[in-house]
């Protein structure tokens, strides 16, 4: 197909008064990106941080995409991998973006999926107390969830996501066509954030996804579209309410309660994806919520017929290896951002489409809950 006959783009916008901007959902993106940017310029050039395995794949096609419109890059290559949200690699990005004189006017482009989304928004943040920045998600994890709202951050040795900012970027650029270069276990991982939005918020949509999700993973662009654009929307709409998470941000943490205890407990290794871990996760809350009284059943059984249906990882028996006993697993949760008051925070749901988040879970609940999930390994 030639770039003239590629379908629409689609514009979600994120209206947060001086820091509103536009998350441009579609085909062929990176290949425009000089268009795109160039609006946002003061002099054309703009610095890009990426990490090796993208850079590989697409730093070329942007940087073509940039040239198209005159922009020069300059480009810092990070190695993959989550241990890249750490201190180190953070001074050594920011150091190098003040080695290029990158100022207040300039554009700090984030090129890559979760890990330089949030480790390269961090360092745009306390650059000069604040330089602008796009992101450019190619992971579909990024796409749907973690290049919008401006969440910011790398990981402390003693829990993930503790040290950060936010700072929302002034555009997202969300090719639908590097989806293709995903592998497909890194795609399902990014679909079990997509499934959550579903569960959060949207029963239609979970239905939507029920019908649509193995072709969507199978490679339909046009469905892959469609359920970034209604994800974007959602979030956008959820940050619109509550950029800083005083309330109804935190719904979007469903399933991460449980999913950043269980990465925690693999060592933020390959074990197991922050995506796999928020779907084993959302089916927990899910059968919290049963156990309960506060949902169905049949709700739990639903999560987890589609989750097998996908082919992906639905509870603690598909994590290889040794896991903590409950108490370590409790324990674990007790680091999560939302204890308030030295209280775990969960969110709960009373069907598929409505949650809510609650302290109210009794501790004895929720170790029979995991006693049996452990049981099952
Ligand atoms: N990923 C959860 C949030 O952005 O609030």
């Amino acid at each position: 197909m030639t770039s003239a006959s590629l379908p629409a783009i689609d514009d979600v916008a994120v209206a947060l008064g001086d820091r509103s901007y536009v998350v441009r959902v579609g085909r062929g993106l990176l290949g425009r990106a000089g268009a795109e940017i160039a609006p946002l310029l003061r002099r054309k050039r703009v610095t890009v941080v990426t990490e090796e395995t993208v850079a590989a794949l697409h730093l070329e096609t942007l940087r073509a995409g940039l040239a198209a419109a005159g922009i020069t890059l300059e480009a810092l290559v990070l190695p993959p991998g989550e241990g890249t949200k750490s201190w180190p690699q953070l001074e050594r990005t920011v150091e190098w973006l003040i080695a290029r004189k990158v100022e207040r006017g300039d554009i700090v482009v984030a090129l890559g999926g979760g890990v330089i989304g949030d480790l390269v928004g961090f360092a745009a943040a306390i650059l000069r107390r604040g330089v602008r920045f796009v992101q450019v998600p190619t992971s579909l994890l990024a796409q749907v969830d973690s290049s919008v709202g401006g969440k910011t951050g790398i990981n402390s040795p003693q829990g993930k996501n503790l040290i950060g900012a936010f700072h929302q970027p002034s555009l997202v650029l969300a090719d639908i066509d590097v989806l293709d270069t995903l592998p497909g276990r890194d795609f399902l991982a990014g679909y079990g954030e997509v499934v959550k939005y579903g569960l959060l918020g949207d029963a239609r949509f979970f239905e939507w996804l029920e019908a649509n999700g193995p072709r969507l993973a199978a490679g339909d662009r046009s469905l892959r579209q469609e359920a970034v654009r209604h994800a974007v929307r959602m979030k956008a709409d959820i940050v619109e309410r509550d950029e800083t998470e005083q309330g109804d941000r935190a719904l979007l943490n469903l399933g991460h309660t449980f999913g950043h205890a269980l990465e925690a407990a693999t060592g933020y290794s390959d074990r197991l994806l922050h995506g796999e871990g928020v779907a084993i996760g959302c089916l927990l809350a899910f059968d919290l919520s049963a156990r309960l009284g506060l949902c169905s059943q049949e709700a739990p059984a639903r999560v987890a017929a589609h989750l097998q249906a996908m082919g992906m990882k639905r509870s603690l028996a598909d994590i290889p290896g040794d896991l903590p006993g409950r108490d370590g697993l409790i324990d674990l949760m007790a680091q999560d951002k939302k204890v308030r008051d030295g209280r775990l925070r969960f969110i709960l749901a009373r069907a598929i489409g409505d949650s809510f988040v609650t302290s109210d879970v009794p501790r004895a609940v929720l170790a029979d809950l995991l006693d049996e999930a452990l049981k099952g390994r």
